[in-house]
């Protein structure tokens, strides 16, 4: 009888996960206080992705639609993790956003009126070695439009995209515009989406669309 040994070796990440929560955050570390610095607002720069257009339901006057919300800021309370890590960046489970301070932006013209942190569904973040987190976050999101169906059915509806920070004090958090983009898969069966314009309109910022 012959026995064969199979081993299995496991390479292990070099960097455990235990390491690095250690290593980020500081006991110190209050997630619910803003890492403002010089008493300045924290910079908060917004990119919105539009994925798809789901449904535009004329009887409530609301449309639905998935995004992808990228966000960065700098939280300069964050310690790198620099012993362990030789890269510029490291990436950070989705739990973290239980952890880190992380922007109140909601949606002003969402249809519940709640905020979005429910609704967000954080992916992953990303921290860089100057102290910059990039947060990726996945919402389908009901927005209230005021469509007008009196040239139906050749009607066409401007609506938008209010995106705001729950801090109604400016100098908590200012938000800004990195970019809009539209999926190039985009399309509906009944609408053709158009893009009009982005703006900021009464610390919200605001992107039109036509469909
Ligand atoms: C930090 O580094 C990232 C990646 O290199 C860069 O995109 C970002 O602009 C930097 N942030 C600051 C505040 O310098
Ligand atoms: C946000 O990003 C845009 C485009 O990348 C840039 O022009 C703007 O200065 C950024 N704003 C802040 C506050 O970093």
């Amino acid at each position: 009888m012959k026995f064969v040994f199979i081993s299995i070796v496991c390479y292990l990440i070099p960097l455990s996960v235990a390491n690095i929560i250690a290593d980020i955050i500081s006991k110190e570390y209050d997630n619910l206080l803003p890492p403002k610095s010089n008493d300045e607002p924290v910079l908060v720069n917004i990119t919105l992705s539009l994925l798809n257009l789901r449904s535009v339901k004329a009887q409530d006057l609301t449309f639905t639609v998935d995004l992808f919300v990228h966000q960065y800021w700098t939280d300069n309370r964050l310690t790198y993790p620099s012993s362990d890590v030789k890269e510029n960046s490291v990436t950070l489970h989705s739990s973290w956003s239980n952890k880190l301070w992380i922007p109140d932006i909601y949606f002003k013209n969402g249809i519940s009126g709640e905020i979005s942190a429910q609704q967000f569904k954080t992916t992953y973040f990303i921290l860089h070695s100057n102290k910059t987190i990039f947060m990726a976050s996945r919402v389908t999101v009901q927005l209230v439009c005021d469509m007008d169906f009196t040239q139906y059915p050749h009607d066409s509806h401007l609506c938008s995209i209010k995106v705001t920070s729950l801090s109604d004090q400016r100098s908590t958090v200012e938000l800004d515009w990195s970019d809009f983009i539209m999926s190039k898969r985009l399309h509906h069966t009944d609408y053709l989406i158009e893009f009009v314009s982005k703006d900021r309109c009464d610390k919200s910022y605001v992107i039109v669309l036509r469909l």
